[in-house]
């Protein structure tokens, strides 16, 4: 997901970044060597602490801060947004208007790449709990973005054994565009 960026928006100018629960920030400064102008959030005290460690030692700059998702509103525009892991934690009733806000905020032409975990009925849930996740419906995610152009979508279904118990998961992949719209009013 992260080349995809770089191949469909590179910064030939300084475009702006939002790495939505940046984690340790792997992406994030990944974006930032690479010449984007980065700005990342977690959750977690330890996620942004590490993040900032990794951007220190690459020497780069990433603006780094805590923030919940289910809390956190954008108010100033950036060219994409990035999301990997982590939008699961969105609850069902904040969906719609989480992503109105980010598609308000995003520039023309910008791009948001997401992806989510879905429940598939041939797929066992996974061994470790985690009450506060709830995952998409298979296809949810494409529906927020029926007015944008859906450069890339897909399914994968994957093996994971973060528990040391061997499982898999299914997740939908997104590339979306805020494409103008060049209609005039009669
Ligand atoms: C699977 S990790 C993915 C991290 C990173 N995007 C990556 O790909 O390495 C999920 C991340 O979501 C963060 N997270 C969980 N709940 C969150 C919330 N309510 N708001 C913001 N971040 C949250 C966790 O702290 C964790 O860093």
């Amino acid at each position: 997901m992260c080349l995809r960026v770089l191949e469909l928006m590179p910064p030939t100018t300084r475009l702006k970044l939002l790495d939505i629960g940046c984690g340790e920030g792997k992406d994030a400064v990944f974006f930032a060597r690479n010449g984007y102008d980065v700005t990342a959030f977690d959750i977690s005290d330890a996620g942004i602490e590490k993040t900032k460690h990794l951007a220190d030692n690459a020497g780069i700059q990433v603006k780094v801060f805590k923030a919940d998702i289910l809390d956190y509103r954008l108010d100033t525009n950036f060219d994409i947004l990035f999301s990997s892991g982590v939008l699961h934690y969105v609850k069902p009733q904040l969906r719609e208007e989480i992503f109105s806000n980010y598609k308000q905020f995003t520039n023309p032409n910008g791009l948001h790449i997401f992806n989510v975990f879905v429940n598939k009925p041939f797929i066992d849930p996974p061994p470790e709990k985690e009450p506060t996740a709830c995952k998409w419906v298979s296809g949810e995610l494409f529906t927020h973005y029926h007015d944008w152009l859906i450069q890339e979508c897909s399914e994968v279904i994957f093996d994971c054994d973060s528990s040391g118990i061997l499982h898999q998961h299914a997740m939908n992949k997104m590339i979306a565009q805020k494409c103008q719209c060049k209609r005039t009013q009669k």
